[in-house]
């Protein structure tokens, strides 16, 4: 396993040049002399030069800036785009890249963003950036009958952690409400985001789970996911909704995901995990921008799609690197078993193309942004969890 791993596809350090390498770890070791201050890392990236994530504003243009796929797929696709479930990780970053693509490629529509927005602030944010942010609790069906219409929807309500001790609750929200959404919004195309936790755990040599693969969820948070996709497919097929089921595993940046997880483990000099040894991540921008494309693909019966990056990461390695970025030595705890929770997202990369920021990219930034004592969004990934319980 460990040979296949360390050939070609497995490798962690594709892109990796000691020139990248050594202009990182210089900016890495003014900060770890005590210059905090310094987050001028340069990176060369696939022969393209990287800019440096310097702040909240800088990391929040990132995540939010439409590629070009994102451009031309929404100047196809007319009509308003609302977002049920925007206003945690990943929805305010990909409503505004929805607002954004629409102002590049001059199409006139509203990107509407609907959450309970427990987090006000995040709702002023994104009626600052043009998007309609309408505060709506997605449980409430009279609230819900309000929602405006519109013919493309992307579905990212959920609950994951809590689960144990309130599981009635996630059953509820991830497999009664997207009926509930499903009737209201009938008329329209739906982008449903699933979960790769649907697939249980695969052999590591085997490159990750396909979207062909019996899912055999582990716990009743994967379980509940899985009755989401189930719902869907019901009323896309018995409804005539065209739908599309993203299963993403995991959307990272510099506030929160696997790789931050790790890093702030290495940095305050905690053992790292090694019970879930691999994993896989996507940049946040680039899951963004692939779930909006994935409005096209939306179909009946409902298509399914894996979104991940291409690399299968071990936890040692990416520890060991980000120890060496932050100046830090790396200590473990268990043992890396044969299987873990993967992902092969190759057919989102053959419709989409590759991601446009790879593992090591996203580790400099990440040990620059923790060395640096950045913001976190204080929501572990909690990924090596085996059992299932979150
Ligand atoms: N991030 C990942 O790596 C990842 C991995 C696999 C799957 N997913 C799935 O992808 C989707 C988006 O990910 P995410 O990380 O942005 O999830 P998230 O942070 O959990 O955001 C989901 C948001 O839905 C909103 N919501 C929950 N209950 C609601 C209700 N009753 N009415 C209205 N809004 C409600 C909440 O925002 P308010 O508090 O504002 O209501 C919540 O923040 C989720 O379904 C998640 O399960 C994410």
């Amino acid at each position: 396993m460990r040979d296949l791993v360390r050939s070609g596809s497995f490798q962690l350090s594709g892109y990796w040049d000691t020139c990248t390498e050594g202009r990182i770890r210089r900016s890495l070791n003014r900060a770890c002399a005590g210059s905090l201050h310094s987050s001028a890392v340069r990176a060369t990236v696939k022969g393209t030069t990287m800019e440096a994530v310097t702040d909240i504003r800088d990391l929040e243009e990132h995540l939010s800036r439409p590629t070009p796929g994102v451009i031309d797929a929404l100047a196809s696709m007319p009509g308003d785009i609302i977002v049920l479930g925007a206003g945690g990780k990943m929805g305010p970053s990909l409503a505004r890249m929805a607002r954004r693509a629409s102002d590049e490629a001059g199409t006139r529509r509203a990107v509407i963003a609907v959450s309970r927005f427990s987090d006000p602030r995040v709702l002023s944010s994104l009626d600052d950036a043009g998007v309609q942010a309408i505060s709506c609790d997605l449980m409430d069906e009279d609230q819900v009958a309000r929602l405006p219409d519109a013919p493309n929807v992307v579905y990212m309500a959920g609950t994951k952690f809590g689960t144990t001790g309130n599981e009635s609750q996630t059953w509820a929200m991830n497999a009664f409400l997207p009926g509930a959404c499903c009737r209201r919004f009938r008329n329209s195309r739906i982008v449903a985001f699933s979960s790769g936790n649907v697939y249980g755990l695969t052999d590591v040599a085997s490159g990750g789970s396909r979207e062909t693969d019996q899912p055999r969820p582990v716990g009743e948070y994967a379980w509940s996911v899985l009755a989401r996709e189930r719902v869907f497919q019901y009323f896309g097929s018995s409804l005539g909704i065209p739908v599309v089921l993203i299963r993403l595993n995991y959307s990272c940046e510099l506030r929160y995901g696997v790789l931050v997880d790790i890093a702030r483990q290495v940095h305050a000099c905690r053992p790292v995990s090694l019970s879930m040894g691999w994993f896989n991540i996507i940049w946040q921008q680039d899951a963004n921008a692939m779930a909006l494309q994935s409005l096209s693909q939306a179909a009946v019966p409902a298509r399914i799609l894996n979104l991940t990056g291409p690399e299968t990461l071990r936890v040692k390695d990416a520890a060991e690197k980000l120890g060496k970025l932050m100046c830090k030595s790396v200590s473990f705890e268990g043992t890396e078993s044969a299987s873990a929770l993967l992902s092969n997202s190759s057919k989102a990369h053959t419709l989409f193309g590759a991601p446009t920021v790879d593992a090591d990219q996203l580790l400099a930034w990440i040990a620059d942004w923790v060395v640096n004592g950045g913001e976190n969004l204080g929501k572990p990934t909690h990924f090596e969890s085996r059992d299932g319980r979150f």
